[in-house]
């Protein structure tokens, strides 16, 4: 082959991959509520969720997942989404599930949309942390991921990590690692809590209320009858490792930078809630 035509076959074989790697959301999803509100839109690239007063809407995952590194695009409520909850999460099922939660807490026009996070473990939860973020979510898509391999479940915004619930089993502390989880995300009315504490109301002149999601990409273990599948970890390609991915030093000053400037709740520090003392992963991560 002449080196054009190499270089043609790359651009079309690395296309092909990107395609096979990027789900789409007819193969990976089910639309479990809301009576039509939530669309499937160009060939499986788009979903949408609406909501209105009659009511909002949801999606699953058909595969159910045991560890993995899982990206999707999100674009929030626009305007006034004051009332409005955008939750994505992965939960397994049962009184003693685990659950690793984004929920995203809509606002007034122009007021920062808070994102609120959590980690469940054998049912309890309980450990919440929220931001603002440096960025408008409802203007672009922007990319949420959860990394969850047996050592760390680590919260990102577009590649920079905002939290990483460790693995310390060894000091006693559950960590989730045997109960397969689904990928879920709905988007309701929680008006009598969501925006300042509930003070602020939906407004149903504004409604339907639509958050979209794109590029889905699971680099995840599927499980099935009892069992999880990987993929092969190719170590070479950077992001394929990311079973036994760490925070490198870069990452964690970025982390840091994050907690410092945008971090708006902190269980840890809130001695107040937790009169018997804090959790005790609170002074050991
Ligand atoms: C909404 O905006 C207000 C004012 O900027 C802020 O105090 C609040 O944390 C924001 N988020 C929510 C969910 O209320």
């Amino acid at each position: 082959m002449t080196s054009r035509h190499t270089t043609i076959f790359l651009l079309l074989s690395s296309s092909l991959i990107a395609v096979a790697l990027a789900g789409n959301f007819y193969n990976d999803f089910d639309i479990t509520w809301g009576d039509g509100r939530g669309k499937i839109l160009n060939n499986g690239q788009l979903l949408t969720l609406n909501l209105d007063k009659t009511s909002g809407s949801g999606f699953q995952s058909k595969n159910e997942y045991l560890y993995g590194k899982i990206d999707m695009q999100l674009k929030l409520v626009p305007g006034n989404s004051a009332g409005t909850v955008t939750a994505y999460y992965l939960s397994s099922q049962g009184p003693t599930h685990d659950e690793i939660d984004f929920e995203f807490l809509g606002n007034l026009t122009g007021e920062p949309h808070t994102l609120h996070t959590n980690v469940f473990t054998q049912g309890k939860g309980n450990r919440e942390m929220q931001f603002k973020l440096w960025f408008d979510p409802t203007k672009d898509f922007h990319t949420y991921s959860i990394l969850w391999n047996p050592r760390h479940v680590i919260f990102m915004v577009d590649n920079v990590p905002i939290r990483d619930y460790k693995n310390l089993e060894a000091k006693g502390i559950s960590f989730p690692k045997n109960q397969p989880m689904r990928i879920y995300s709905s988007l309701w009315n929680a008006d009598d809590w969501a925006t300042q504490g509930g003070l602020i109301k939906t407004d149903w002149s504004k409604a339907p209320f639509t958050a979209s999601y794109r590029n889905f990409i699971a680099n995840a273990c599927v499980w099935s009858s009892g069992s999880s599948k990987c993929p092969p970890m190719q170590t070479s390609a950077a992001g394929d490792n990311w079973f036994n991915q760490e925070l490198d030093s870069t990452s964690q000053e970025r982390m840091r930078w994050v907690q410092k400037n945008y971090m708006i709740y902190n269980y840890c520090a809130d001695a107040k809630r937790f009169p018997q003392g804090l959790p005790p992963e609170c002074s050991l991560a």
